[in-house]
């Protein structure tokens, strides 16, 4: 795992996360997962969106079981998908507990401001959720500017992240939300950090990517992979991510880019213009039609 990364409550986030979302939507995640907490991973991101928050649990609870390892000892976030009518959000969230088999978990976050009507009713009750106990802390994911400008009220809790898209082909368009988060103390963190590699082939980044994983891998006496060269790269851009992988093979590879010396600046340089001369968002399209 990387040093983690101080909120705005003073409490510490730790990274990376491995998410139950992906290919492990709608799925049995309970193997995945605990491959994942064996393998070193200490905080698991799931969603009640993913629809897999039972085996989830039951992967959390034979992991820290196989390893001796207490509750607090992993960092769990789950996302708010919607408040049905007459329930709110912690009612929802009380059924992912019950579903993970956990007293709390350590960060809710809204999924996505447009499922929401009422956007700062929905961040009251996630307020709610907070002083139940049910959550330690809360966040948002997906939201844009307006959305963190409408529930920032007077006294309203700052949401400590707010997870987003985040890799080299929207950078550009981030930059709005990225400098709001920051002067608001709120911390970026990414998930589809790997799109470059995985979701856009034939992209203006993968030569780039492909030369300085070589040039890494000479330098570092040990292969470095593109997936390592981006993880590398949202380190430096200061994002901490979420990725995932159905294959065990790729856990180490992923949690080996803490040990990897950081990316240069020339090399940041490089993937930062290559990446702004394509856009691509892959989640969530309406963020970029202002809706
Ligand atoms: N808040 C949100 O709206 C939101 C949206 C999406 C995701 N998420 C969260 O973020 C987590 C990470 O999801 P992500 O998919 O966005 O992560 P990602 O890091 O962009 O991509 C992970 C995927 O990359 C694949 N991969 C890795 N290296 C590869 C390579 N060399 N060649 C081909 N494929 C490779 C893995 O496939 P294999 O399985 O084959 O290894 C894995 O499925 C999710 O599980 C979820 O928890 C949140």
């Amino acid at each position: 795992m990387e040093p983690p990364v101080p909120l705005n409550d003073g409490t510490l986030f730790p990274w990376p996360a491995y998410g139950s979302g992906t290919a492990l939507r709608d799925t049995d995640a309970s193997t995945p997962v605990a491959s994942a907490i064996r393998a070193g991973f200490r905080h698991i991101d799931c969603a009640q969106m993913y629809k897999n928050e039972a085996s989830v649990g039951r992967g959390i609870a034979s992991a820290l079981e196989a390893g001796g390892l207490a509750r607090d000892a992993l960092y769990v976030t789950t996302k708010l998908l919607e408040v049905p009518p007459g329930r709110t959000a912690a009612d929802t969230l009380r059924e992912s507990l019950r579903l993970m088999g956990l007293e709390c978990v350590d960060l809710f976050l809204v999924h996505e401001p447009v499922r929401h009507s009422d956007l700062r009713q929905a961040w009251r009750e996630m307020e709610e959720c907070k002083m139940l106990g049910l959550a330690k802390r809360i966040g948002v994911s997906n939201f844009r500017v307006q959305d963190l400008e409408e529930i920032a009220t007077d006294g309203a809790t700052v949401p400590v992240i707010n997870q987003i898209e985040f890799h080299p082909y929207i950078y550009e368009a981030s930059k709005p939300v990225l400098a709001y988060m920051h002067e608001h103390g709120i911390l970026p963190t990414s998930y589809g950090g790997l799109t470059p590699l995985v979701r856009i082939k034939d992209g203006p980044l993968n030569p780039v990517l492909v030369e300085i994983a070589d040039r890494l891998s000479t330098q570092a006496g040990q292969a470095v992979t593109e997936a390592q060269v981006l993880q590398l790269w949202m380190k430096k851009k200061g994002v901490p991510y979420t990725t995932t992988t159905s294959k065990p093979e790729r856990l180490q590879e992923y949690l080996q880019v803490a040990s990897l010396p950081g990316l240069s600046d020339a090399d940041e340089q490089l993937i930062d213009t290559a990446g702004a001369s394509a856009h691509h968002r892959f989640f969530c399209k309406w963020i970029d039609d202002g809706t």
